[in-house]
């Protein structure tokens, strides 16, 4: 039998760096609470209610496009309902208003509404950037670069509060592992190392030293929790999540967020192990706030608390909205006809105290204080049309689609390119401006946004003949797009589209050129919220327009956007260069091209393993040692079951080489530290990125734990011949796990191999005793 030392850290509240608890700047903790306090002392109950209802705000025109919307809950017209509670004074938040002459008028109606004067808060899933769009968040994950992960924040956040946002319903940090679900493109992998490095990063961001700084806004770090385990990757449908993966694997990025600081979190829409997470006492009441110490304010997501009445959990809306403030939601997010609206009643019928409510309202309200909104309410027009326009942004969101970039193979090295003379640049999605943005945007500005057509011409300049074809029409999904159908714009093929001639010219243009530059991958309205797969392939004919521009014999460039993993086995054996530049917004073809031509270099890593496949999903890095593991790649007889391309991989234009991992000590007590130090040497000829990659195993002990887990990565850019000597600690936070037998975190007593390297396969290794 095992021994092991169980170390207290799993309960009793996080310590906190950036606490929701801070005051902003001139505003006390006591002066909030006291002018917070006086409020609720004279609020009706129906006035609180108000207060924990956050409603959308579409406006949406009563227009044909709009008539058959398929939005749950939402309608033309329901604003006028939305008018009314504000007139009524019973109004907390609104979403999805980003104009700010409207966001002013909102705030009056709000204002004159309130017997207090309270305002309105203005939430809004500010996801990837507002009107400068950054890469995807599975992009800026690929980074593994949190500063440029929090800089990207930084800018959504000015911009947003500029426009008079005051919270983004972001970072995701769902932990995603199946890439059939649609919204792993808003998480940060597989991973919950990186994950949680790069859920605090985006919270700094958008935060900054606390709520109310100026610049900045609340985030919303969401959906609290399992949601990304979707059974069959299928989007809202119930998670069921073992003990150890719940600590181990998805809690983790949330209790980091806390720790970060965050002021809000999103509840789930789905079942988690049976219990709906808009309901679940044990999650939000015991694990969120008990546990971890968090102190802002919880929001369901849009229309969960309505919706434990789907999940046959309430029996109608006054139980609904009594189980979810009571399990510690604060706020209702909803499309209409609020749960929370039937609170009175609950409270009237003893079903919920009113202390709860007032508990809720106490951290809505001292949010908004926070926020400076008591003080502040209005946002200054001029002053939003002139941070928008900041040519700084622009440059940012091309830094980060540098960064985020993923070299997936560059055989013969064919990149960077050297000098061509023609380019053909192919596919339907190489001058889609609106594809190149990704999903998840909605104020972004169009003429603004850089395709990887335009980039390339605009890098390569006069001397350099570069022809376009699209060579096929645009893929569509089988069933619509929400968001297609919100903003009124389904796709439809392109009139008078002659397929075998559009093939043929984009053929005999590759022909013709140095090089060809294909751009494939998924278009945008096929991946994010409810935008699930059953397959990974390239949609409608891009494998054959691909298959025929590389049997011309030029060389092929593959750029692949997307936000998932597709199937590349074909391209991974046929293509020389593949370059995944995934969805890389506003500034994207100008950074494609900056990478292509060599200005600056590729350094970005997958943040998920890369399946062949999509029956080999969920395939993970991390995965435990079981019966014959030297069969281990042979578990499918019809496939190999490893990834096409491991967790951690991507390459760059140096080469690098590592030696010398070294600890400070071969053994340790539990609950001290060994610093582990290691020596990257870029061999190559030019200058290159790395991101160095630490892993441990746990030899044996109270549990079965992963083969490798990701404990330590720095990204650095090392020039021709360049050395430098690396050190990670790996202490108690590294080395703690939860065990499901103590239903606690454990350091055992073993022997801990150490591995660093480019990718999670490497294979240098060192090892070291945790004994007594
Ligand atoms: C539903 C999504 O699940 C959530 O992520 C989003 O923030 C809300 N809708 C608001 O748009």
């Amino acid at each position: 039998m095992s021994v092991r030392s169980t170390i207290a850290t799993g309960n009793g509240p996080a310590p906190s760096t950036h606490a929701a608890g801070m005051p902003g700047p001139g505003r006390s903790d006591a002066d909030v609470a006291e002018r917070v306090d006086a409020l609720i002392a004279q609020m009706t109950v129906a006035e609180k209610a108000g207060q924990l209802t956050q409603y959308f705000y579409f406006d949406l025109p009563p227009s044909e496009e709009h008539k058959d919307l398929d939005l749950p809950g939402a309608a033309p017209g329901r604003e006028a309902d939305v008018d009314a509670a504000l007139a009524r004074g019973e109004v907390g938040s609104l979403l999805f208003v980003t104009d700010p002459a409207k966001i002013n008028r909102l705030q009056r109606l709000a204002i004159a509404g309130n017997r207090h004067g309270i305002p309105v808060m203005f939430g809004f899933d500010v996801i990837h950037g507002l009107r400068t769009i950054f890469p995807v968040p599975i992009a800026m994950a690929a980074s593994w670069d949190p500063e440029a992960i929090e800089q990207g924040q930084a800018v959504a956040a000015r911009e947003a509060r500029a426009a008079g946002i005051h919270w983004a319903f972001a970072p995701m940090v769902d932990i995603a592992r199946d890439p059939r679900w649609g919204r792993i493109v808003e998480s940060a992998g597989e991973d919950p190392y990186l994950a949680s490095a790069v859920a605090a990063a985006q919270v700094r961001g958008f935060q900054g030293d606390g709520l109310g700084s100026p610049g900045r806004i609340i985030a919303g770090p969401k959906h609290f929790a399992g949601y990304g385990a979707a059974l069959g990757g299928r989007d809202y449908d119930e998670v069921n999540l073992s003990d150890s993966e719940l600590w181990n694997v998805y809690l983790p990025p949330f209790e980091a967020v806390v720790k970060a600081g965050a002021g809000n979190i999103m509840t789930a829409y789905m079942n988690l192990n049976g219990i709906p997470a808009t309901g679940n006492h044990w999650l939000v009441a015991e694990v969120l706030r008990a546990t971890w110490g968090f102190d802002g304010f919880v929001v369901s997501d849009a229309q969960a608390v309505h919706d434990l009445r789907t999940h046959a959990f309430a029996a109608d809306l006054t139980e609904a909205g009594a189980r979810a403030v009571q399990a510690g939601v604060d706020m209702e997010m909803t499309f209409g006809d609020p749960a929370y609206a039937h609170l009175p009643e609950a409270v009237a019928a003893g079903l919920v105290d009113e202390k709860i409510l007032d508990a809720a309202v106490r951290r809505v309200l001292t949010a908004k204080a926070r926020m400076g909104l008591l003080d502040a309410p209005y946002v200054d027009e001029q002053n939003a049309r002139i941070v928008l326009a900041d040519p700084a942004h622009r440059a940012a969101a091309r830094a980060a689609a540098q960064r985020s970039a993923v070299l997936l193979r560059n055989e013969g090295g064919l990149l960077p390119l050297t000098n061509p003379g023609s380019i053909a640049v192919i596919g339907p999605l190489a001058d889609s401006r609106r594809d190149t943005l990704g999903p998840w945007v909605f104020d972004f500005d169009l003429g603004e946004t850089v395709t990887v057509l335009r980039g390339i011409k605009d890098r390569a300049g006069a001397a350099v003949e570069v022809g376009y074809a699209p060579g096929m029409r645009p893929a569509h999904r089988t069933f619509p797009s929400m968001f297609d159908q919100f903003s009124g714009k389904v796709p439809v093929d392109p009139p008078g589209f002659d397929d075998a001639a559009e093939l043929a010219r984009a053929v005999s243009l590759a022909h013709a050129s140095d090089i060809a530059v294909v751009v494939l991958g998924e278009w945008q309205n096929m991946i994010g919220e409810a935008a699930s797969r059953s397959s990974l392939e390239l949609p409608g004919g891009q494998l054959a327009l691909l298959q025929a521009v590389v049997a011309t014999g030029t060389p092929v460039v593959l750029l692949v956007m997307n936000g998932r993993p597709l199937d590349l086995r074909w391209a991974a054996e046929n293509v020389p260069a593949i370059l995944d530049i995934w969805y890389p917004g506003t500034q994207g073809g100008a950074a494609v091209a900056d990478l292509l031509f060599g200005d600056v270099a590729p350094g970005g890593k997958l943040p998920f393993s890369w399946p062949r496949t999509v029956g080999q999903v969920p395939m993970i890095y991390s995965h435990t040692v079981s019966h014959d593991p030297r069969h281990q790649d042979r578990r499918y007889w019809d496939e190999a079951s490893t990834p096409l391309f491991p967790f951690g991989h991507g390459l760059s234009y140096g080469q690098f080489e590592y030696r010398d991992l070294n600890l400070d000590r071969n053994h340790i007590q539990p609950g001290q530290t060994v610093t582990v130090s290691v020596t990257v040497t870029n061999a190559g000829e030019r200058t290159g990125d790395e991101v160095v990659q630490l892993y441990i195993r746990q030899r044996h002990g109270s549990a079965s734990r992963p083969v490798r887990e990701l404990k330590g990565f720095q990204r650095i850019s090392l020039a021709a011949g360049e050395s430098r000597t690396l050190t990670f600690p790996l202490g108690p936070a590294e080395l703690r796990y939860w065990n499901s037998a103590a239903r606690d975190w454990v350091i055992d007593i073993t022997t801990i191999d150490v591995f660093a390297g480019s990718d999670s396969t490497a294979d240098l290794t060192t090892n070291f005793t945790i004994g007594s």
